[in-house]
């Protein structure tokens, strides 16, 4: 009896908690596409690049559409950019798409470059935006990002990022990624310097390849810690996915990511982790660790010598609190379990 009311009030609680964006807040800049509203506009672009080149706190609201081209956010105040949802902890109810199709094969002069959403500036949030970048598979020069976060204190909530090499550049700054679905197949997110908390995700791999390629050069407070997501093969994922997905690699010599409590579906490498490259593999100084990991990915699995499984105590040393102490000055917290 106990466990039929609680499974019947479940949805209830979970629907009564569900937040809407379907209306611009007051003082929004609103993106409409078609509307014959004076001061609306019909891209994402042309309304960021309004806004004033000032520190005050502004909000662009998107309706629903495909937008096609590069976004640059760069001016000095904070930036909230929402997109129209009926339930904005839902990925899967986005309704708003940005779309771009570049990649260093493709002539963009470095890996920033090619982002479909480039945020430079600090204090920048992102609501419920697929992002994309379209360019899809090269034998070389592949690199093509969805997101670029080259600024502190960036909040990637509910969004998804798709791409195939490099989806996710969380490069510069304090980062936060919750409830959203990350993309890719090799490298697909890595970076160098930033602090990035991930929690309540899913990762899905698309293709053979390692999931992080932590860019860390010194001993420095850089550091990915994930936090309760998923990983997944991605739907449309190409068969070599099958034994060929890795946790991470290491990009820089001090490379340091740590997995905990994630469930792991996605048929990793035994190996779990892997190096940089046969003959350069940049083990010496790395953390590459996990604690709590579960699933059918990690049911055979012979961890590389060179990654850790941390303890209970061990684990409980990489939290949000920890790695970003005044995350609740800037991370919106309902996205948070
Ligand atoms: C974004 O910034 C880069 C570098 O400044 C520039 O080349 C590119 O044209 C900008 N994109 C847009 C759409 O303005
Ligand atoms: C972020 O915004 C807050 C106020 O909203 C401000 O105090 C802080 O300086 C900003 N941080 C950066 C790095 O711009
Ligand atoms: C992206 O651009 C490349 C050329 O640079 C082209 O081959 C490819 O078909 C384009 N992809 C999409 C999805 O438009
Ligand atoms: C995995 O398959 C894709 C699609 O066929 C291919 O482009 C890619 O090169 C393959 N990866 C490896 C490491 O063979
Ligand atoms: C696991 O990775 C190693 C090293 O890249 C590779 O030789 C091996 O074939 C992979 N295992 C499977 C089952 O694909
Ligand atoms: C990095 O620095 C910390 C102290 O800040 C030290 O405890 C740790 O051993 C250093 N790690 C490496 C790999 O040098
Ligand atoms: C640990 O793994 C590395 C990389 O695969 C390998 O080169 C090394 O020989 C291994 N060390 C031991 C003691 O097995």
């Amino acid at each position: 009896m106990r466990l039929f009311t609680v499974s019947v009030l479940l949805p209830l609680i979970s629907a009564a908690l569900a937040r809407h964006f379907t209306e611009p807040p007051p003082d929004a800049l609103v993106v409409k596409p078609g509307s014959s509203v004076a001061g609306h506009f019909s891209s994402l672009g042309e309304a960021v690049n309004s806004l004033p080149a000032d520190e005050s706190s502004q909000v662009v609201f998107v309706y629903p559409g495909t937008y096609i081209g590069q976004v640059n956010v760069s001016r000095p105040g904070p930036v909230k950019i929402i997109g129209y949802t009926k339930n904005s902890f839902d990925f899967t109810q986005n309704t708003v798409t940005l779309v771009h199709n570049a990649s260093l094969a493709s002539g963009a002069g470095s890996d920033d470059l090619t982002g479909t959403l480039r945020v430079l500036s600090s204090n920048v949030s992102l609501f419920n935006l697929d992002i994309r970048n379209d360019f899809g598979v090269a034998v070389s020069n592949g690199q093509a990002i969805a997101l670029s976060g080259q600024g502190d204190q960036m909040g990637v909530y509910a969004c998804r990022l798709f791409s195939y090499q490099d989806t996710l550049y969380t490069n510069v700054g304090n980062h936060v990624f919750l409830k959203s679905y990350i993309e890719g197949a090799v490298d697909y997110i890595f970076g160098r310097h930033s602090i990035a908390y991930f929690e309540g995700n899913t990762i899905a791999s698309k293709g053979s390849g390692c999931i992080t390629a932590s860019g860390r050069q010194l001993n420095d407070t850089g550091i990915y810690v994930f936090n309760n997501n998923k990983i997944i093969a991605a739907n449309d994922a190409f068969p070599n996915v099958t034994g060929n997905v890795f946790l991470g690699r290491p990009w820089g010599d001090f490379a340091r990511v740590v997995f905990k409590n994630t469930f792991i579906p996605a048929p990793l490498n035994k190996t779990i982790w892997s190096i940089w490259n046969p003959g350069d593999e940049r083990i010496d100084s790395i953390l590459f660790a996990e604690y709590n990991s579960l699933g059918s990915g990690v049911a055979d699995a012979q961890r590389a010598n060179f990654s850790t499984v941390l303890t209970r105590d061990q684990a409980a040393q990489y939290t949000l609190a920890s790695i970003l102490p005044n995350y609740r000055d800037w991370v919106d917290v309902d996205y948070l379990h």
